[in-house]
């Protein structure tokens, strides 16, 4: 490790370790906190720091190269990732480098004219856990472990079951036992990861892997790991180098364990420090209603404490009572001036149809964003000439459970969607059968049409 290109401070005492000294859970010896990993040399004196006209033309320039860390849309911003010593080390699937989309239809509806979702479900794996699992699985490698754990929602495990069969090492997935979505469980199994479900939630699971990996030398890659936020700090740059290196007045995003919400922050923080953008976007971060400890935390707490909650809502990825990032989120608000927002389950499942209907998709815990921004709008938060990018964390594909239930009208109950019943009803395609007839087929399309 390049210990003289970056650190690990700790965000409560604000101590200084060297990477060999990190415990197996990551946290400071004294005080418990998380840490982040620093790069003395982008606070330096400014002749010192990397040049950000420099930076920029050669970030381009690898989008045409042949190598693989160029390929990668991690690897490509390696500058703002010094975290390796051998680039021999870097384990890829080609993640990063995904699309911005314009969503025409929903920005009609609010009235904006620059509405963006930055689609993190086009990653390898189908989630943004690729581009922090591309960055800690590679530590993982050069620290020489031969096997690595998360406990997982879904879609971490996915994307760590699929970086370690890569590498060749073995790794291990602590699940909440039929709380997370099918497709998710598949792919760990697919992969080959050693799968377990253990009879608890998320939170449980998290608490058993802790103790694990005390007691065995397994790598934990989870995002408590801060190798995993520098490498999901990298959609930041690629939504700057989208828009010629202006970045958007608001970013919104999901929040689940609000690794995400941390790592975007970082990003765009750094990027301003070095001089390669002039401002940062507002950073919100929304949450489904039945699990939002983070929105207490700020709005009764003031973002000094958070009281852990039982989660209880359909967009799993998100069902998560006891946040390992908080602290970590709570200061990009603040650094930011963002806010946090809470949306319920059928206001989840209309903004994941509406994302649909554009052609994009996405996975429940995704939709929020757009729930989300529909209440900030009507608050006047986000005003009309403002532009705005959604992240959208997972692929439509991750749970089509979900969606049939949705459109088959089995998701919601009858007091969930009433207040939203008429809008529902515009979006809802429930699957017709019938038998093979043209008649009947061109009937239907007669009936629609009308
Ligand atoms: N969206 C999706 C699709 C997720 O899978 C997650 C988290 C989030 C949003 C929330 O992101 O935790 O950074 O705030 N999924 C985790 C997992 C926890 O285990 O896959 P966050």
């Amino acid at each position: 490790m390049q210990n003289e290109v970056h650190q690990l401070r700790c965000i409560g005492c604000s101590r200084i370790v060297v990477p060999q000294d990190l415990g197996g859970d990551f946290r400071c010896r004294e005080c418990a906190e998380l840490h982040e990993v620093i790069y003395p040399g982008f606070s330096g004196p400014r002749h010192a720091r990397p040049n950000p006209g420099a930076l920029r033309w050669l970030w381009r320039e690898r989008r045409s190269s042949l190598e693989i860390p160029d390929r990668s849309g991690v690897w490509r911003f390696r500058e703002m990732l010094p975290i390796l010593r051998d680039e021999q080390h870097i384990v890829s699937l080609g993640e990063g480098n995904t699309p911005l989309y314009h969503l025409p239809q929903a920005a009609r509806r609010l009235g904006l004219t620059n509405l963006w979702a930055k689609h993190q479900g086009m990653n390898p794996t189908g989630s943004f856990k690729d581009t922090g699992m591309t960055a800690a699985l590679s530590v993982a490698r050069e620290l020489g472990f031969s096997c690595v754990a998360c406990a997982s929602t879904g879609n971490t495990s996915a994307a760590m079951a699929a970086y370690a069969a890569r590498a060749g090492l073995r790794s291990l997935v602590l699940l909440p036992e039929g709380k997370i979505a099918w497709g998710k469980l598949a792919q760990a199994i697919d992969y080959g990861a050693l799968t377990l479900q253990l009879h608890t939630d998320f939170d449980g699971c998290v608490k058993v892997l802790s103790e694990v990996v005390q007691r065995a030398p397994v790598y934990l890659l989870n995002s408590v790991n801060p190798y995993r936020i520098e490498g999901q700090k990298t959609p930041a740059l690629e939504i700057a180098e989208h828009l010629q290196w202006e970045v958007p007045d608001h970013l919104i995003v999901p929040g689940g364990n609000l690794a995400n919400s941390s790592a975007l922050g970082k990003g765009f923080l750094e990027m301003k420090e070095l001089g390669l953008t002039s401002r940062v976007p507002r950073i919100s971060v929304v949450q489904a209603e039945g699990a939002s400890p983070l929105v207490r935390a700020v709005r009764e707490f003031g973002g000094e404490r958070l009281e852990p909650v039982r989660a209880q809502t359909r967009a799993s990825a998100i069902r998560i009572g006891n946040p390992a990032s908080w602290r970590k989120a709570v200061r990009v608000l603040q650094q930011t001036g963002g806010w946090v927002e809470q949306v319920s389950e059928a206001e989840i499942a209309l903004a994941k149809a509406e994302i649909g209907a554009e052609g994009i998709g996405c996975e429940p815990a995704s939709a929020v964003t757009l729930a989300g921004l529909k209440k900030l709008v009507g608050q006047g938060k986000v005003s009309v000439n403002e532009s705005v990018v959604l992240l959208l964390t997972g692929h439509t594909l991750k749970d089509s459970d979900y969606t049939i239930q949705f459109h088959r009208g089995e998701l919601l109950t009858a007091s969930e969607a009433a207040p939203l019943q008429a809008e529902i009803d515009v979006v809802r395609r429930n699957p017709i059968e019938m038998d093979a007839s043209a008649d009947q087929v061109l009937r239907e399309v007669d009936r629609v049409a009308r």
